[in-house]
């Protein structure tokens, strides 16, 4: 059935926002709703004989901090290859503020207001920090790719970027090449770059990846100020499970591909299931709800 749903036009659903014949158990499912920012159904990544994603269905609520968690290799960054068009599913379907983006390629998801940050960092070296920044407030502004622009355009890209370079507390380092930086000053301005691009929702692979661990706690904070200063929306995969813990309203747990559970940290934390499969007591103080 999933299959079927596939490259149909908006015509091709019903009132409930189903496919037109679908049966009706299945039109409850299906129907994207605006309550939600993302909201999956069924999403499916196959690598020839391996589901890297096997029908995945979720729903994230917006201005929430959500983590996926789970072992190596459960699908997590195959899941957001699929939510930000970098990765054609196999099948299912991805929504965005209840609107289909699941054949959106990258590039198109990034304009909607998707930022995306990679489990490897992922700057130009050989540029400063302004001018990464600068380059990426560029890339998603007015006036990209004409270079006869109005000098005003150049303005308000660099008071734009300057500002981005405050909020992740990078001004003292803003006219330093990326490759100097230490590496929890470039994963700082792997964040100014996707908020260059003011994104509503945030999806960050594993942020605090090859970080000191007394690094952790100030990007913590940056990306828990981001969240309520900027009423942004964050899908973080995070295997720091103390970080996890204290800092998500909701935690899906995939495993195989598929999800193992939800609910808030302290329901995953007290989870029989998952702390046999996965968590092991390697988690700390759960989020107070
Ligand atoms: N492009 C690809 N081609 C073939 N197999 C892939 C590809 N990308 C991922 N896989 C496989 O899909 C599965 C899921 O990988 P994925 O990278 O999504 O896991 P993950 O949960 O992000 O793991 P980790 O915690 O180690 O980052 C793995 O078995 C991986 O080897
Ligand atoms: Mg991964």
């Amino acid at each position: 059935m999933t299959k079927a749903i596939i490259g149909q036009s908006k015509e091709q659903f019903n009132a409930e926002g189903a496919p037109k014949g679908t049966a009706s158990s299945d039109a409850a499912a299906v129907r994207a709703s605006e309550e939600y920012i993302i909201e999956t159904y069924r999403l499916r990544k196959e690598f020839g004989a391996l589901v890297a994603v096997d029908d995945v269905s979720i729903k994230v609520r917006p201005n929430t901090i959500h983590a996926i968690i789970g072992p190596n290799g459960a699908g997590k960054t195959t899941f957001f290859n699929l939510l930000s068009g970098n990765l054609e599913p196999t099948s299912g379907r991805v929504f965005f503020k209840g609107r289909d983006i699941t054949h959106i390629p990258l590039y198109r998801t990034a304009h909607l207001g998707i930022g995306r940050s990679f489990q490897i960092t992922n700057i130009f070296p050989n540029l400063t920090v302004l001018e990464n920044i600068r380059l990426a407030c560029q890339a998603l502004g007015r006036g990209n790719f004409q270079f006869l622009r109005h000098y005003s355009y150049f303005h308000e890209y660099e008071e734009r970027a300057w500002a981005v370079i405050r909020q992740v507390s990078l001004t003292a380092r803003a006219l330093t090449p990326a490759r100097t930086l230490p590496h929890g000053d470039q994963r700082k301005l792997e964040l100014g770059i996707i908020l260059a691009a003011d994104p509503e929702l945030l999806l960050l692979d594993e942020p605090t990846a090859g970080m000191a661990a007394e690094q952790v706690p100030e990007l913590m904070d940056l990306i828990r100020d981001v969240h309520e200063s900027g009423h942004k929306t964050v899908l973080l995969v995070e295997h720091n499970m103390s970080v996890v813990m204290s800092i998500s309203d909701r935690i899906t747990v995939m495993h195989r591909g598929q999800i193992l559970a939800e609910g808030d940290p302290v329901e995953i934390a007290a989870n029989e299931v998952v702390q046999n499969a996965y968590l092991g007591g390697m988690y700390g103080k759960p989020k107070a709800s």
